[in-house]
């Protein structure tokens, strides 16, 4: 195998609002692998993605001001990290065609994603939203990028794109493209519903109680976690107490997150405790880790055009390594003037 730089990349998509699961699942991780230092780190607002499914024009391009804000916020810095916007950097779209023509039809149906949007009217979904898996695994190729940082839910996908670069790799006889690693998240940074402990927190879920807004203010961030759904039971003193807990567990996870503590270390603090005592201690927390990052994003998007030249700025720093890659793969598949 051919020594690759060790180089991050993820996506996330501009449709709709950020939730506290996009900042601790996504967001914050994504500062924290950026301050390690040890690789570069590339993260980017795939808009191309977005449109699998059509989106309103002027709504699509708040979405992804707003996400580019929401980034900056979180502490991804955009002079540290490359961050900009998939469309911006052609090469994604044109190593994607390449990779439309390695994936197989069968790889694509077997996609559980596909399936659970396409719904029982496959028919007349969008051929982009069958290939999307193929331009995924080109947004991450066409960074040789060998770590990936994704939601449980992404697996799949990252499989695909190792089979992606395999056949690539086989079809032409060379080493060439890597082998991704997943970095999946933990349980610790997996956000659930607050009305259900069983479900992940969803800026598509109806109810808006059932999830933490980035935009919520200080009241609405209290007031739904006052609400939030509980068992009758105290709290338990030990890690293993909240088992068949889903509610309980996910609210002391999320303390466990947004105060950079352990469980364990939230349950010696609050074990014992009544839901009614833990719960404004966590809006403590919540409101005073949060309300800083909502701030920042409106000031932030007040400056449109400053957005817009951090993406442009972010872009060109990404075409750099995108576009020789791009041209290799050409090459080696035989395209004349490469
Ligand atoms: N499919 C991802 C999601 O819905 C978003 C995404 C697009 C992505 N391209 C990517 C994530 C490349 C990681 C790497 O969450």
């Amino acid at each position: 195998m051919a020594e690759f730089t060790p180089r991050v990349f993820s996506g996330i998509q501009p449709s709709g609002g950020l939730t506290l699961g996009n900042y601790l699942g996504a967001l914050k991780r994504f500062a924290t692998m950026q301050d390690q230092g040890s690789w570069q780190t590339i993260f980017c607002m795939v808009d191309l993605h977005a449109i699998t499914v059509w989106q309103d024009p002027a709504t699509l391009a708040r979405a992804t001001r707003e996400l580019c804000a929401g980034f900056i916020a979180s502490g991804v810095d955009p002079e540290k990290s490359i961050l900009f916007n998939q469309s911006q950097v052609v090469e994604h779209a044109q190593l994607a065609w390449i990779f439309n023509c390695v994936a197989r039809m069968g790889w694509m149906q077997r996609m559980t994603q596909w399936k659970d949007k396409a719904g029982k009217n496959q028919q007349n979904a969008s051929l982009g939203l069958f290939a999307y898996p193929a331009l995924m695994a080109a947004d991450i190729l066409v960074y040789h990028a060998t770590h990936v940082p994704v939601g449980e839910d992404q697996k799949q996908h990252l499989e695909l794109t190792r089979d992606i670069a395999i056949k690539f790799n086989n079809d032409f006889g060379v080493d060439f493209f890597p082998e991704t690693e997943p970095v999946i998240e933990g349980t610790a940074t997996r956000v659930m519903s607050l009305r259900d402990g069983s479900k992940k927190m969803s800026k598509s879920d109806p109810s808006d109680q059932s999830r933490i807004n980035l935009s919520d203010d200080a009241d609405a961030i209290a007031q739904k976690l006052r609400k939030a759904r509980t068992d009758p039971e105290p709290l338990p003193e030990t890690v293993a107490g909240l088992e068949d807990r889903p509610e309980a567990r996910n609210l002391v996870n999320i303390y466990a997150a947004l105060a950079d503590m352990t469980v364990a270390e939230v349950l010696a603090e609050h074990g014992g405790s009544q839901f009614s005592a833990f719960k404004p201690a966590l809006a403590d927390v919540a409101v005073d880790r949060l309300t800083p990052i909502s701030t920042e994003m409106s000031r932030l998007m007040q400056d449109q055009a400053e957005i817009d030249r951090i993406l442009a700025r972010g872009a060109e720093r990404a075409r750099e390594i995108a576009a020789p890659i791009l041209k290799k793969t050409y090459e080696i598949v035989g395209m004349v003037g490469a």
